[in-house]
């Protein structure tokens, strides 16, 4: 028997994160009725303006603001009630009715104080060879989960919470003693308590119960990626990577949604690239041009101020994107960071080991791998008062329709500003 059970449509980010998926999931927000976060933590920074407000979300989905849509933190999230609290409380400045319009999976697991040392001194430990990380405690939180270790939301509301919380931080004070760091629990953990009493206000739920029988009856829910597809534990630039799957597949291990019930698949990404962290980068520009972009784009990471890297498309690398996420339409955002070069440079294809190739390959270091780029016309127009499809100049049109073409796949929004208004439809 055919169901009326609504889909889920995913929406995720298809280079190395901040491609700008705050923004979209503020503006598609009035066409859904949910919105739900699957995996990732506080080390996402996800970006919303309107009316004049420039808000930071880490946690808590990009739905918030919306007057009634529901916002999910769903299982595949790590939560850190320190900045959780830190999120909620600068919400409820804004007006927002957090307690509400916010639902937290009891199986999301905690990050604690002592995840956020380890992964300082796993860090320090590794010298130049760092990952890069937020350092916000993400990767030995999914250690711990998958060691089968981790605190859970809905551990909270039980009697053994304290014990359980006790026995990791044992095991993670064993830890910290192979590493030559020196910390001061006790200065964090005051913090850490209090926060889990603020938590506690909001509605801890089987979320999976809860979306399921919601899109039963025919609600619309739209599940927002963190971080990006090359920063996928499984398919990004490993060992250079987070812990999570941020691909589609994570949006069913996270909420748990059945792949049968996936809808719509929206890729996000930037008119051009960029990276924060360590790791290879086939398409850096570490020179002028680079620099020019970061400056026009304001490439400085939304959770830790650091300069983001920059460098021009990377077909190859969106191909593999769209591969694996099943990308059903993109939306191509800051289009009008490049209003001002004459020429645009796209890779197209890899020099890799002495041969051109047109895929991602296994190893995308640079002393295997380098591009191939081919050379667009600028267009020289500023586009951020640009409102309609129609109004927009011609050589920016080609640059659409080349990435169109080469990766197959429609371009449903072009975003040329980072206010919700500076949104162009195209279909
Ligand atoms: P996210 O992590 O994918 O949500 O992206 P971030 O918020 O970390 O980074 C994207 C940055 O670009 C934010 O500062 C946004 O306000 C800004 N932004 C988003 N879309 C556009 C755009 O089309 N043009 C410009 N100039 N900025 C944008
Ligand atoms: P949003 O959701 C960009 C990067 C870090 C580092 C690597 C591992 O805002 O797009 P982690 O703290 O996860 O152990 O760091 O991943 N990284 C991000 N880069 N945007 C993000 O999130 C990121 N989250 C993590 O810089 O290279
Ligand atoms: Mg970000």
């Amino acid at each position: 028997m055919e169901s009326i059970m609504s889909k889920a449509d995913v929406l995720l980010g298809l280079q190395w994160g901040d491609e700008g998926k705050g923004k979209i999931v503020d503006v598609l927000t009035p066409d859904y009725d949910i919105i739900a976060r699957f995996q990732g933590g506080p080390n996402a920074g996800h970006t919303l303006e309107f009316n004049g407000i420039k808000h930071v979300l880490h946690t808590i989905p990009s739905g918030i603001f919306h007057p009634t849509a529901i916002n999910i933190v769903g299982n595949g999230v790590v939560i850190d009630p320190v900045i959780f609290k830190k999120e909620i409380d600068a919400l409820k400045k804004l007006g927002v009715d957090v307690n509400n319009k916010l639902i937290i999976s009891k199986r999301a697991h905690l990050i604690l104080p002592t995840h956020r040392l380890i992964d300082a001194a796993s860090e320090a430990a590794k010298g130049k060879n760092k990952i890069g990380s937020t350092l916000k405690g993400i990767g030995p939180t999914y250690m711990d989960k998958t060691g089968r270790n981790g605190l859970r939301i809905g551990d909270i509301e039980t009697n053994e919470f304290k014990d359980k919380y006790n026995t990791l931080v044992e095991k993670h004070k064993q830890l910290l003693s192979f590493y030559n760091f020196e910390y001061n629990l006790a200065e964090l953990e005051p913090a850490w308590f209090e926060a889990i009493e603020e938590l506690k206000q909001l509605q801890f739920v089987e979320t999976e119960h809860y979306l399921n029988t919601a899109m039963k009856a025919g609600k619309r829910v739209l599940a927002e990626g963190a971080q990006g597809s090359l920063l996928d534990i499984d398919f990004g630039s490993y060992p250079f990577v987070t812990s999570s799957n941020t691909i589609c597949a994570g949006a069913c291990n996270g909420l748990g949604i059945a792949p049968n019930r996936i809808g719509s698949v929206i890729g996000i990404f930037k008119a051009y690239c960029t990276r924060v962290g360590s790791g290879p980068f086939p398409t850096e520009l570490d020179n002028e041009v680079g620099e020019k972009i970061r400056q026009i784009g304001r490439e400085f990471g939304s959770t830790t101020g650091r300069a983001r890297r920059t460098g021009w498309l990377d077909l190859p690398a969106l191909k593999y994107a769209v591969m694996i996420n099943g990308v059903t339409e993109l939306m191509m955002m800051k289009a009008d960071v490049l209003s001002d070069f004459d020429e645009i440079e796209v890779c197209t294809h890899y020099n890799y080991n002495g041969k051109v190739i047109d895929y991602l390959p296994f190893n995308i270091d640079p002393a295997y791998l380098s591009p191939v780029t081919t050379t667009l016309k600028g267009w020289h127009v500023d586009l951020t008062a640009i409102h309609s499809k129609d109004k927009l100049p011609e050589a920016l049109m080609a640059y659409i329709e080349f990435i169109e073409k080469q990766v197959e796949t429609p371009i449903s929004i072009v975003s040329v500003g980072p206010d919700r208004k500076q949104t162009i439809r195209m279909k």
